[in-house]
């Protein structure tokens, strides 16, 4: 039994998502010269992003992550979301980076934006490598973005199905069976 077999197809490759990594750690690096911005990862799904985008960023940097879960059941977001980690450093006057992997409806994302606002860092941009424009509920500006991608579940490079699939290396969408199971 491998996880290929419930592979439906690939929708973005490891060489495409490569690229892109590679294209947000310059403009990074660019916009924050002179500065060090302090990466702040929301676990788990941007873990591989996180690991990879700051070997692009060539400014001095430091990293710290935080874990959220969405509060309340199935469909209804409620916009509240509960700090399961948080962060082990004060943000303070700093400017902040927040990495997500996927920009959907933006509720999560926007919590998070309001909470870290109240600690008074510098400056916060937004960074998501991937984007599901027909999905956003609440308008949020990234400053960095990746790949903008269809109304569709997909899973590999740290995005999970029910935690599994995290380890593939391209992006992937899952047979519907699999779904079921
Ligand atoms: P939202 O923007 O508050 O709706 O929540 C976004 C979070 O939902 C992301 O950080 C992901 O963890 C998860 N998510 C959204 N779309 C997908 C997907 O297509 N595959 C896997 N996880 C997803
Ligand atoms: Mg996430």
């Amino acid at each position: 039994m491998s996880m290929n077999d419930d592979i439906r197809s690939v929708l973005i490759s490891r060489e495409e998502i490569e690229k892109t990594v590679a294209r947000i750690g310059a403009e990074i690096s660019r916009d924050y010269a002179g500065k060090e911005p302090m990466m702040i990862s929301v676990l788990k799904g941007a873990f591989i992003f996180m690991a990879d985008l700051v070997r692009h960023v060539t400014v001095p940097c430091s990293v710290d992550f935080m874990s959220v879960s969405s509060y309340g059941k199935g469909t209804r977001t409620s916009g509240e979301v509960q700090i399961i980690k948080d962060l082990d450093t004060n943000i303070e006057g700093k400017h902040v980076i927040v990495v997500e992997d996927i920009l959907d409806s933006g509720v999560t994302l926007s919590y998070l934006l309001e909470l870290l606002h109240a600690r008074r860092p510098a400056s916060i941009a937004l960074c998501a490598l991937f984007d599901k424009p027909k999905r956003h509920k609440v308008e949020l500006e990234l400053a960095y973005k990746g790949i903008e991608v269809p109304d569709e579940f997909i899973v590999g490079y740290g995005l999970d199905y029910a935690e599994k699939y995290r380890n593939l290396p391209d992006v992937c969408v899952l047979k519907p069976e699999v779904y079921g199971k």
